[in-house]
């Protein structure tokens, strides 16, 4: 074991240059322009996993955008350990907030800056540099492995949901291994347990036929901005708590045993206040701010269209008005029903001088994975080497649905071995990782192949 880690260790310029390659290729999935990028990615982890000596290196074209299968399966007794990672990216808008090119890597502060370069670029490239260092020293690995790679993962990933049903044989595995989570703070290693699910809606208001002259029409003809705001504003009330009729019905309530964790965990609402600039938190009464962003569902309004954005001055009366608005689901809330709930209010709670078109655009379900397994003790175990600390189990406020596929339709645990942190402003212009998080991530995922042959 410790000739794979001092490989690892010489070799680290060099990951650190292929990662930048790796984080070159804008594999933005949402925008239709990019399909050639989005495959030049998938075309670039295709020859890293062949560096890495995996083998059965499989391209599937899907609707939208390729996944990437390998696999390296010579431990008959071992268990497999099935690998998951996304090669595409967020959007980079607004680019003018960028300090830096978010195609081309830099390195700041000891942090590497670019689109990807936390989620998931830099938090994926670390298991497959780590099966390349066992390889290269030891000419195999202590376990079996097999690596499926989407790039539809910031867009729903429909095409993998897809696959999964249809090639449960091919991804068969005892466990899944995936870092696209954040630890819950700097140099302390993190497993998380839950994810959030989602619902994501589209709220138009129609007024008048046409935008009309604000002068000759406004007080006659009702506003869409005006009346999507009222609506908006109905949808919590004083104490912070969605008013959806049902909302919570089927949300699980805390366990004392977990709320006893999350006390252990001594997250400061201060300095989290203070990292964010703002002079108070915010959120649903009664819950701690751990608990509002793991184990409660919330409502977020995430963008709103309509009438004049221009720089100036018009008066006008839109004809139309739209907003997006998302839900982050908990345990066990059902984003099916609750699309029909969140419609059929928003109806009842519009006046008739507006028309309101409510539309579903993706949603996911939550996930919990179970604890008490060998994965996850070796994950545990793995982490605490790599960072010279205890592991911590965390929840996670952020979504990635198609883990609940994952654990569905493998009927294996989940091992979520996050790599970054939520201060690394994924999604967000200036998106970065921490090189030593890079490093102790490569570590990690040595050890953990390493501790999951053992029995
Ligand atoms: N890596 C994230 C999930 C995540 C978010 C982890 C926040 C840690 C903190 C993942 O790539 C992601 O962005 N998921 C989306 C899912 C959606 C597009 C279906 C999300 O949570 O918004
Ligand atoms: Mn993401």
């Amino acid at each position: 074991m410790e000739n794979v880690i001092n490989y690892l260790k010489s070799n680290f310029s060099n990951y650190l240059e292929e990662l930048k390659d790796y984080l070159r290729i804008p594999s933005i999935s949402t925008l239709d322009d990019h399909k050639n990028e989005m495959l030049n990615c998938a075309n670039f982890v295709i020859e890293k996993f062949k560096a890495a000596g995996l083998e059965n290196i499989k391209i599937f074209e899907t609707e939208k955008h390729p996944l990437i299968y390998a696999d390296w399966l010579h431990q008959p007794g071992k268990p497999t350990v099935l690998i998951y990672g996304h090669y595409d990216v967020q959007p980079v808008d607004p680019i003018d907030l960028w300090k830096s090119n978010p195609f081309e890597p830099t390195i700041i502060d000891n942090k590497i800056y670019a689109r990807g370069a936390n989620d998931n670029k830099g938090q994926n490239f670390v298991h497959i540099k780590s099966v390349e260092a066992f390889m290269k020293t030891t000419g195999s690995l202590p376990i079996n492995v097999k690596f499926i790679f989407e790039g539809e993962e910031e867009i729903g990933s429909s095409s993998l949901a897809k696959f999964l049903k249809e090639n449960k044989e091919l991804l068969k595995c005892d466990a899944l291994l995936v870092s696209d989570t954040s630890m819950y703070a700097p140099n302390v290693p993190t497993i998380t347990y839950g994810l959030r699910g989602l619902l994501y809606m589209e709220v138009e208001v129609t007024a008048a036929n046409r935008d009309l002259h604000s002068g000759s029409f406004g007080g006659a003809v009702a506003n869409p901005i005006n009346e999507l705001a009222k609506i908006i504003s109905k949808l919590h009330d004083k104490n912070g708590k969605v008013t959806i009729p049902n909302f919570y019905k089927d949300v699980l309530p805390i366990s004392k045993e977990e709320k006893e964790n999350f006390k252990k965990l001594k997250f400061s609402d201060k300095e989290f206040a203070k990292e964010l600039k703002v002079k108070e938190l915010f959120g649903e009464k009664g819950y701690s701010t751990l608990e509002r962003l793991w184990v409660r569902p919330t409502l977020d309004c995430n963008g709103i269209i309509g009438g004049f954005t221009e720089k100036g001055a018009k008066t006008v009366l839109p004809s139309k008005a739209l907003a997006k608005i998302s839900m982050r689901l908990v345990p066990n809330q059902d984003p099916k029903k609750l699309a029909k709930e969140f419609t059929n209010y928003i109806k009842s709670i519009s006046p008739k001088t507006i028309k309101v078109d409510v539309r579903t655009l993706h949603y996911g379900y939550p996930a919990m994975t179970s604890l008490n397994n060998h994965a996850i003790k070796s994950a545990a175990i793995a982490l605490e080497k790599a960072f010279n600390k205890k592991t911590v189990f965390t929840r996670e406020g952020g979504s990635i649905p198609i883990i609940v596929d994952f654990v569905k339709y493998l009927n294996a645990p989940a091992v979520l071995m996050g790599l970054g942190l939520d201060t690394d402003d994924i999604h967000s212009p200036n998106e970065h990782f921490r090189i030593e998080n890079f490093e102790k991530g490569l570590y990690s995922s040595a050890y953990f192949l390493n501790e999951m042959a053992k029995n």
